[in-house]
């Protein structure tokens, strides 16, 4: 199999009408920020990602792999990059003690259908619009929980090899998954669970999170990292004076200070300018250096 997606990957036909030129990137991120991707491609399956590594290749374009949009700031001028999205990889299998999943499956769609099989685990994970592979990337948490806690293996493409990777060969952290390679899909290990069980558990969270978060506000999930555990960056930057500050379009959400909200017309100016306020004025209060958790699509690109 591998011999073969090679032979396809160097004598590829061209054939590429997936690939699409100059696209909106707008509703494929959370903060809803207008971008233009210079070239933006859905491959259906691994022969058509590897088509379109190939057709960046060939022409010196760097390639950003895209999962929900839910963690990452796209610049306002047009992106000059191959957008790959994983949204049409969105197959999978239930297994006796689990779900194997494609990397671009939805974790609200992946909890619906675990939650209607009883099996549990991601409750943890409600409101959140990322996809499977972006948590893994960047071993996604909440409530106390991380997406690792769950991931038994990995399918990836590392340097144009496939490998199947477990867990206790990856080096994890908070907030820190599995960045190496491209990933292709994920087998996580789950809790048989009473299906009414897992739906109270899933309400009790979202319950929890909505009077906290503001999750009826396009935003990106928290902005920074938090110092140290036990210690919120959104509690710093709240003490800091920050919750509700404003630059032109973009505010501190005024329920979780490390939230940045979208007003509905910010740019990624006014978010990247906010931040910057925000890294300074804890620093002076504080004297903490607040680390980003979200991702700038340049310096992915770099
Ligand atoms: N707090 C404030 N003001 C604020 C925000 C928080 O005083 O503006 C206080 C709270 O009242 C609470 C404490 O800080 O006493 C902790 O707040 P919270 O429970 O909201 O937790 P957090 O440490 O601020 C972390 C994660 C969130 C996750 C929540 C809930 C990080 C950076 N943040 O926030 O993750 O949803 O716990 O488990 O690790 C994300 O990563 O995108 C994210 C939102």
């Amino acid at each position: 199999m591998y011999t073969k997606l090679w032979r396809r990957y160097m004598k590829v036909s061209m054939v590429n009408n997936f690939i699409k030129e100059k696209v909106s990137l707008k509703d494929k991120n959370s903060l809803r920020i207008e971008s233009i991707a210079r070239f933006y491609a859905e491959p259906r399956d691994v022969d058509e990602l590897m088509e379109a590594i190939y057709f960046a290749d060939k022409r010196g374009i760097k390639v950003l792999f895209l999962g929900g949009g839910s963690n990452i700031l796209f610049p306002d001028s047009n992106l000059d990059a191959l957008v790959v999205s994983f949204s049409q990889f969105r197959n999978f299998m239930l297994t006796y003690d689990g779900v194997i999943t494609d990397a671009g499956v939805k974790l609200p769609f992946l909890l619906k259908k675990l939650s209607d099989k009883g099996f549990g685990g991601l409750e943890f994970t409600v409101g959140i619009p990322a996809t499977i592979g972006g948590a893994v990337r960047m071993n996604l948490g909440s409530m106390g929980k991380e997406i690792f806690d769950f991931v038994q293996e990995i399918f990836v493409i590392e340097e144009g090899i496939f490998k199947r990777i477990k867990k206790e060969d990856i080096k994890y952290g908070y907030r820190k998954g599995y960045t190496k390679g491209i990933i292709i899909s994920v087998y996580l290990k789950l809790e048989r669970m009473d299906k009414i069980e897992i739906k109270r558990r899933i309400k009790k969270v979202l319950y929890k999170k909505r009077k906290v978060q503001p999750l009826n506000m396009p935003s990106a999930g928290c902005v920074f990292k938090n110092p140290k555990i036990g210690v919120s960056a959104g509690r710093l930057l709240d003490e800091a004076g920050l919750k509700g500050y404003t630059v032109g379009g973009a505010m501190f959400s005024t329920l979780h200070a490390n939230f940045i909200v979208n007003k509905g017309n910010a740019t990624s100016r006014d978010i990247k300018e906010l931040i910057n306020i925000g890294i300074e004025r804890v620093y002076k209060k504080f004297r903490v250096i607040l680390e980003r958790e979200l991702l700038y699509a340049e310096e992915i690109l770099k």
